[in-house]
């Protein structure tokens, strides 16, 4: 085998509540996943060095070096297998950069997926999924998909079972947010209001509407405990989330540490009318659809 392509899906988080400051930096959270078919493809094929390239939107903001989660990740799955593999990545970006729809997290799982199978190794699902919680809180949904409870730093997962389909609209920030960047700052909002930090908990009324593909119910339960910092550091969200307002979404709110703003429609149509309403204000770079559950990185 000289080449083997994983495709991974984006997430939208439609709960993300975010606990106290831990010592080790992170914050215990109740995080819901949500895996919708925007989708990276991670190309691992024969080399004798690690390498990784990158083409697609905003590509030119991913980092090419070490830094590159993907190739973390397949160094990673060599360690774990002892041998010292090569592999040459070639990453295709539909997920945005930075834009809190864990794109990076995407192209570490699906790194981790091709180059299990490239290298032969045939690692099971769960020696993967420790590696991936290694690489970032992340990583471990991206590899599963659908829609996940994630605990701990998110990390810890458990599969809901849904109804139906959800179809939302995204709309793409310029320029993307650190995702430490964005918990520093609602640390310290909170820090300056004295707020009593709440242990997080996963919202019943959430669990329901997904339960029972009930749209409307959702839309009234998305909550990100992010969103306040991400609009402070970025203060045209709040235009771009009072235009899916005032258009007719059912919910909207700021994608996990943002920039990108999810927008929940009613079905695939008032999706389409939806994303186009939004981007005619202007208020973001771009807009596009998408549908959720969708199944995580998976060979092509
Ligand atoms: O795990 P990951 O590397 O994706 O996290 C990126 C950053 O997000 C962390 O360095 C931390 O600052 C913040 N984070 C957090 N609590 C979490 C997950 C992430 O504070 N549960």
């Amino acid at each position: 085998m000289s080449s083997v392509t994983v495709r991974v899906p984006a997430k939208v988080n439609v709960q993300l509540s975010v606990g106290p400051l831990r010592d080790d930096g992170y914050h215990d959270l109740v995080n819901v996943f949500h895996a919708v078919s925007i989708f990276d493809e991670v190309e691992a094929r024969e080399s004798e060095r690690l390498s990784v390239r990158v083409s697609g939107e905003s590509a030119e903001l991913v980092p090419v070096d070490d830094s590159n989660l993907a190739i973390q990740a397949a160094r990673a799955l060599a360690k774990h297998a002892g041998r010292a593999y090569g592999v040459d990545l070639v990453i295709r970006k539909a997920i945005p950069v930075a834009g809190g729809m864990a794109g990076g997290s995407a192209d570490a799982a699906g790194a981790l997926v091709a180059c299990n199978e490239l290298w032969g190794i045939g690692l099971p699902l769960d020696d993967l999924m420790e590696i991936a919680a290694d690489l970032g809180s992340d990583v471990p949904f991206s590899m599963i998909g659908g829609t996940a409870i994630g605990t701990g730093r998110g990390e810890q997962l458990s599969e809901l079972e849904t109804n139906g389909t959800f179809h939302w609209v995204l709309a793409v920030a310029d320029g993307g947010l650190s995702t430490a960047t964005v918990y520093r700052e609602c640390d310290r909002i909170r820090e300056a209001s004295g707020e009593q930090v709440a242990w997080p908990q996963v919202s019943e009324p959430l669990l329901a509407a997904l339960r029972t593909g009930d749209a409307r119910a959702l839309g009234d339960a998305l909550v990100n405990d992010l969103q306040p910092a991400a609009l402070m550091l970025r203060h045209s969200l709040a235009r771009t989330l009072e235009a899916g307002r005032e258009f007719g979404a059912l919910g909207s709110l700021v994608s996990g540490s943002g920039p990108t703003c999810a927008f929940l429609a009613a079905d695939a149509e008032h999706a389409a009318d939806l994303a186009a309403a939004i981007a005619g204000t202007g208020v973001c770079r771009s807009t596009s659809t998408a549908y959720g559950p969708v199944g995580g990185a998976q060979l092509v």
